[in-house]
């Protein structure tokens, strides 16, 4: 069988016969839409340095949430951050021991007042609020016999004596009788 007996055009090359046929033009059309993505791609990617590779898209997301997760913590003044720290049981109980250690002489050992108000119930001489509470603390009533506490504490048990009294609020320990606004 030589390459004339077939119709189209054929080559021969160590006996072996093929037709020359066209490439299908769907074919060619893929093939050159690859090869111009490809130019596309280094360019964008390698070239222009404006495409970033999926680990550092991941790298700049996790970064961007751990900032958006650290702006959204209450700050640990706020009343919101205050009360946070009621429900964390080693910062309550250290304030527990530092309440019984500093402020049960005036205060109580339960905080049901002696000198100082009674912290249980639901009158405040200058707030109940969170924030209010940690005012007093920290810097005291020195006019009226109560200290300040900040720079004797620091910021740490002062944090956790406050939380401490948080929990007592409203637990009316009978003691000394209420004074001051009741708390709405
Ligand atoms: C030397 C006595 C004394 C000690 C110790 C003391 N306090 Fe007081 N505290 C007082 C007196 C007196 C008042 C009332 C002040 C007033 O009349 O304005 C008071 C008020 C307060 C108030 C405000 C109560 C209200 O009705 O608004 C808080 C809260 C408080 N003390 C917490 C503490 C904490 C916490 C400690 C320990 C770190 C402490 N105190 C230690 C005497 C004391």
């Amino acid at each position: 069988m030589s390459a004339q007996d077939k119709t189209g055009v054929v080559h021969v090359y160590d006996d072996i016969e093929e037709l020359d046929n066209h490439l299908p033009n769907w074919w060619l059309f893929l093939l050159w839409i690859t090869v111009g993505f490809a130019f596309g791609y280094w360019y964008y990617f390698h070239t222009t340095g404006e495409g970033r590779g999926s680990l550092e898209v991941y790298r700049a997301e996790a970064a961007e949430a751990a900032r958006l997760a650290e702006a959204r913590k209450p700050k640990p003044d706020s009343d919101a951050g205050l009360m946070l720290l009621t429900k964390d049981s080693a910062t309550v109980d250290e304030g527990r021991q530092n309440f019984q250690q500093t402020c049960a002489a005036c205060h109580g050992l339960k905080g049901e007042g002696i000198i100082g108000p009674n912290l249980t119930d639901n009158a405040w001489l200058h707030g109940g609020k969170p924030t209010d509470i940690n005012k007093v603390v920290n810097e005291g009533v020195l006019a009226k016999g109560m200290p300040a506490w900040e720079k004797v504490l620091g910021p740490q048990r002062v944090r956790s004596v406050v939380a401490y009294v948080l929990t007592l609020k409203n637990t009316n320990i009978p003691g000394k009788a209420p004074q001051g606004e009741p708390e709405k």
